[in-house]
C-alpha cells in the first residue's frame, strides 16, 4: 500500500524541504520506491534534487490543471528509486484561478495522483509555508502529516495552529488524516532554548514525537547547495545518520 505524507509547518524555514529531500533519499536507500512531490512554488525541492527549475517547462501546476499527464513530468533524479514531480513559481497562481473555474479546487492533487500512486511505496508532498489552496490539496491527498519543528522562540504557537488545521482538514475533506510524527529538527544541544523547547515538545506530544532529532549540522545546507541529498553528498555526517534513523521510524510502521 502506498503511504502519502505531507510535510507541514506553516511557520518557514523550519526544515520542511531539507527534511523532504532527506526523508525521501533515505526511505529510496532501503529500497523503498518514492515520489516526491514538490508543492511549493519557490521550487526548493526540486533545486534540492539538482534541476534547473528555470529549465523546467512542465511542473506541478500543469498537473493540477490538466494541462499534462503526470507521467510525462514526473522525472528522474540523481537517487535510484526516487522520482520527482518538480515545482516552480508559476505555481503561486493556483489560488487566485481557483476563482476562475476549476471544478474541485480542494482534490486537485489527489485526483491527479490516483492513477500513479500505486507505482510507489511512498509520496511524499514538500508544502510552502502557508495554509493556502496548495496545502489544503496536499493534506487532502495524504494519509498523514510529518511536521518539522524547529526548536526555537514561537515554536509552539506553529505547532497549535498547525494542528488546528489538521482538525479542520480531519473534520472536512479527509476525515483520515493522522498526524505521522513531530519531527525536532536542527537541533544543537549546545542551546539551552533548543533543550527546553525539545523536551516541551516531548512532554506534550510524547507518543507524537519521532525519537529521531535533527542536528544542526553543516552538511545539510553544503549537499543542497550541490544538489544532492546528504545521505549522498556525506553518508556518514550526524545529519545522513539522522534521516536514515527517521526513514527507520517511519518504515517500523509498515
Ligand atoms: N539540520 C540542519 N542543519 C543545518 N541547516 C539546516 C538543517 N535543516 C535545515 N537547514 C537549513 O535551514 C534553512 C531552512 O530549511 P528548509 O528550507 O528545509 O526550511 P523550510 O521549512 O522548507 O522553509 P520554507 O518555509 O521557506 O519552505 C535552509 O537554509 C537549510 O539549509
Ligand atoms: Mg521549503
Amino acid at each position: 500500500m502506498t503511504k502519502i505524507i505531507s510535510i507541514a509547518n506553516q511557520k518557514g524555514g523550519v526544515g520542511k524541504t531539507i527534511t523532504s529531500i532527506n526523508l525521501s533519499a533515505a526511505l529510496a536507500h532501503f529500497n523503498r520506491k518514492i515520489l516526491l512531490i514538490d508543492m511549493d512554488p519557490q521550487g526548493d525541492s526540486s533545486k534540492g534534487l539538482g534541476l534547473d527549475i528555470a529549465l523546467c517547462d512542465k511542473t506541478v501546476f500543469d498537473v493540477l490543471l490538466k494541462k499534462e499527464n503526470i507521467n510525462d513530468v514526473i522525472q528522474n533524479t540523481v537517487v535510484d528509486n526516487l522520482d520527482l514531480l518538480p515545482a516552480k513559481l508559476v505555481l503561486t497562481t493556483l489560488d487566485s484561478l481557483m476563482t476562475l473555474n476549476v471544478e474541485s479546487p480542494y482534490t486537485m492533487l489527489k485526483d491527479a495522483i490516483g492513477d500513479i500512486k500505486k507505482k510507489y511505496d511512498y509520496i511524499i508532498i514538500d508544502c510552502p509555508p502557508s495554509l493556502g489552496l496548495l496545502t489544503i490539496n496536499s493534506l487532502v491527498a495524504s494519509n498523514s502529516v510529518l511536521i518539522p519543528v524547529q526548536c526555537e522562540y514561537f515554536a509552539m504557537d506553529a505547532v497549535t495552529q498547525m494542528l488546528a488545521n489538521i482538525s479542520k482538514i480531519q473534520a472536512s475533506f479527509n476525515k483520515d488524516l493522522g498526524i505521522e510524527g513531530f519531527l525536532l529538527t536542527m537541533y544543537d544541544s549546545k542551546t539551552t532554548l533548543g533543550n527546553e523547547v525539545c523536551m516541551q515538545i516531548r512532554g506534550l506530544f510524547k507518543e507524537n514525537t519521532f525519537l529521531t532529532q535533527v542536528p544542526r549540522n553543516i552538511s545539510i545546507p553544503e549537499s543542497n547547495v550541490k544538489g544532492v541529498p546528504v545521505t549522498v553528498y556525506r553518508p556518514t555526517s550526524s545529519g545522513a545518520t539522522a534521516y536514515l534513523s527517521l526513514a527507520r521510524e517511519i518504515m517500523d510502521k509498515e
